[in-house]
């Protein structure tokens, strides 16, 4: 049984009182979260003020990206040893911002999950069509070279450490999420692709989260289906008491 993950992505959102409002409300009401796994993305800047804010409360602290290099002369990048001294436990690659506006391709993904993995924290990593992709029938060849990209050189020992993300990027911020016959069908398509990867029993333990305008309303629907483990939450995120009712909804799944 695969426990769900319901992680916040704040993206380049907040300001200092809001982000400690934010994780504070979250802290306190973390029960609310039933058997889901807590997670909040805040930026990188806001990571100690969140940290601090949580507490000993059962969420977890998760980054936005991160530098492949160990350390050294690059102006403005986070290393992995950074976050980790911050107590960040998980980091969102490849995001379809990341590689949509700022360029990010498979071979920058890769080389920053390797770099987590190698230190330590469990990365995120986002895979997903673009509408016209999807629309040209390339949803299944995108997703399985995104996937090969990113994830190229990832032990076996390393997968069952690593999520992966599935967000359609015509679904994100914009309220269009995909049916759940279309969520399920790319979740299942991934599932494959790891028990060809590594192995079933591997592929079984191996989370993959859906992302793209979930909501309160939608999120029973989609945590329902047998692929679905949980959710990448950005506007939602924002608001506790909608991100808390996601995460109750996907408890409530868990429990039928
Ligand atoms: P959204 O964003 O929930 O606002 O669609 C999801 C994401 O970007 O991870």
């Amino acid at each position: 049984m695969r426990t769900p993950l319901i992680a916040g992505n704040w993206k380049m959102n907040t300001d200092t009182a809001s982000a400690r409002l934010l994780a504070s409300t979250i802290a306190r009401r973390a029960d609310e979260a039933g058997d889901s796994e807590l997670l909040v993305c805040p930026s990188s800047v806001y990571l100690s003020l969140v940290r601090d804010t949580i507490g000993s409360a059962a969420v977890g602290l998760g980054a936005q990206n991160v530098y492949h290099e160990a350390n050294g002369a690059f102006t403005g990048e986070i290393s992995t040893a950074m976050l980790c001294d911050l107590g960040v436990q998980y980091v969102i690659l490849g995001h379809s911002e990341r590689r949509h506006i700022l360029g990010e391709t498979d071979a920058d993904v890769n080389r920053k999950t390797l770099a987590a993995l190698g230190a330590g924290l469990r990365p995120i990593v986002c895979v997903g069509e673009l509408l016209s992709e999807r629309e040209a029938g390339k949803t299944a060849e995108v997703i399985h070279s995104q996937f090969s990209g990113a994830l190229a050189g990832v032990s076996a020992e390393q997968i069952v450490s690593t999520v992966i993300a599935y967000e359609p990027v015509w679904a994100i911020g914009t309220g269009k999420v995909a049916t759940p016959e279309q969520a399920e069908e790319v979740h299942r398509d991934l599932r494959k692709l790891l028990t060809e990867c590594y192995n079933a029993g591997i592929a079984d333990k191996v989370r993959i989260l859906y992302g793209g305008s979930v909501k309160p309303d939608n999120a029973k629907q989609l945590m329902a289906l047998p692929n679905v483990d949980g959710a990448l939450i950005g506007g939602a995120s924002l608001k506790a008491d909608d991100f808390l009712a996601i995460a109750a909804a996907s408890a409530a799944v868990g429990q039928v």
